[in-house]
């Protein structure tokens, strides 16, 4: 049986064109405009790929923005089973608004091994590096986690920098994370970034929050194509949110591990810059040239490659 990470190369053109078709829209105001011509460039970039593959996590529904949704067959119609998590642009604010950090990412598993969050759209997360995999208790309060993150970390406490969303229902999490000692990246959008900062134990420690579950299943495939852990819990905001999760037979407030976010270490995360951020340089183009680049990391490996793409503008 072909593995997932054999297609790395084929899915890597499926976020460059989303990039390179959303980056029109940098700074224009139009966040839909701006995601839908992502959702299109990945729709015709993605049917090329040779997979039997499905989309079981669109992203959109929340903002009632345009998808790629729930169940479309996607790829060739030949080749592995396969489940895909999109997020064409993560960071649409930051697309409209010309602001450093928005990408277009994919995550993909084979059939059967990607958490289905159903009506779920909010997650409460937790993402930390290689070394303290298995030593961090979610349930913990957060003094004795950030201690046991510290120590799986060789690092004090006070050495910590934690990222989360910056939004009011954050704001005593906030405040604990600073009396225990640690500090804070805060950042309006864009937690799939701030996972990704995490798993790799660049620029902070751990990603902590409540954000959207479907970056929640992306992180987890990143996370454990890097080795690294997460837990996620389903933790509605919307009004009916609640209501929905139980009628569908899901849980509010119990912590799912990594491993029950994604059952496979078959896995491939593959996310392309669009305005540069911390993780990756956005798109960027000259009289000859639209240059990209894009994160490709896989599970079955362990290889985490960046790959800088200069196609002919003509
Ligand atoms: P969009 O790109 O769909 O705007 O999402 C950005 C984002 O900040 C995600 O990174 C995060 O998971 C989610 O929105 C948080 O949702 P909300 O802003 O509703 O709290």
């Amino acid at each position: 049986m072909s593995s997932i990470g054999s297609l790395a190369l084929s899915l890597l053109p499926v976020t460059e064109s989303a990039a390179r078709a959303a980056s029109a829209w940098i700074g224009r105001g139009e966040k839909e405009l701006g995601d839908g011509a992502a959702v299109d460039a990945m729709r015709a970039a993605i049917a090329q790929v040779p997979m039997r593959g499905v989309v079981i996590i669109g992203e959109g529904e929340k903002d009632e923005a345009p998808m790629l949704y729930n169940g479309e067959q996607v790829g060739s119609g030949t080749g592995p089973e396969v489940e895909i998590a999109v997020d064409p642009v993560e960071g649409t604010t930051f697309l409209a608004q010309g602001m450093p950090g928005s990408i277009c990412v994919l995550a993909a598993a084979p059939k059967g091994s990607m958490f289905q969050p159903g009506p779920a759209y909010y997650m409460d997360k937790l993402i930390v590096p290689a070394p303290a995999r298995g030593k961090i208790d979610p349930e913990a309060p957060m003094k004795a986690k950030l201690q046991a993150l510290a120590k799986s970390l060789g690092k004090d406490v006070k050495e910590l920098r934690i990222f989360l969303l910056k939004k009011p229902r954050h704001d005593a999490m906030i405040r604990e994370i600073q009396a225990a000692g640690a500090t804070v990246r805060l950042q309006t959008d864009g937690d799939v970034s701030g996972g990704i900062m995490a798993a790799l134990g660049t620029k902070v420690d751990a990603m902590m929050g409540i954000g959207g579950t479907p970056e929640g299943v992306i992180s987890a495939c990143a996370a454990r194509a890097m080795g690294a852990d997460m837990f996620g819990c389903l933790a509605p905001q919307k009004p009916g949110e609640a209501e929905a999760i139980a009628e569908a037979g899901l849980k509010v407030g119990q912590w799912l591990s990594r491993d029950e976010l994604v059952s496979s270490d078959d896995v491939l995360f593959v996310a392309t810059g669009l305005t540069s951020g911390d993780i990756l340089d956005g798109v960027t183009r000259s009289h000859y040239f639209v240059e990209s680049e894009t994160l490709v990391i896989s599970g079955h490996d362990g290889i985490l490659r960046r790959v800088r793409t200069h196609q002919r503008a003509d």
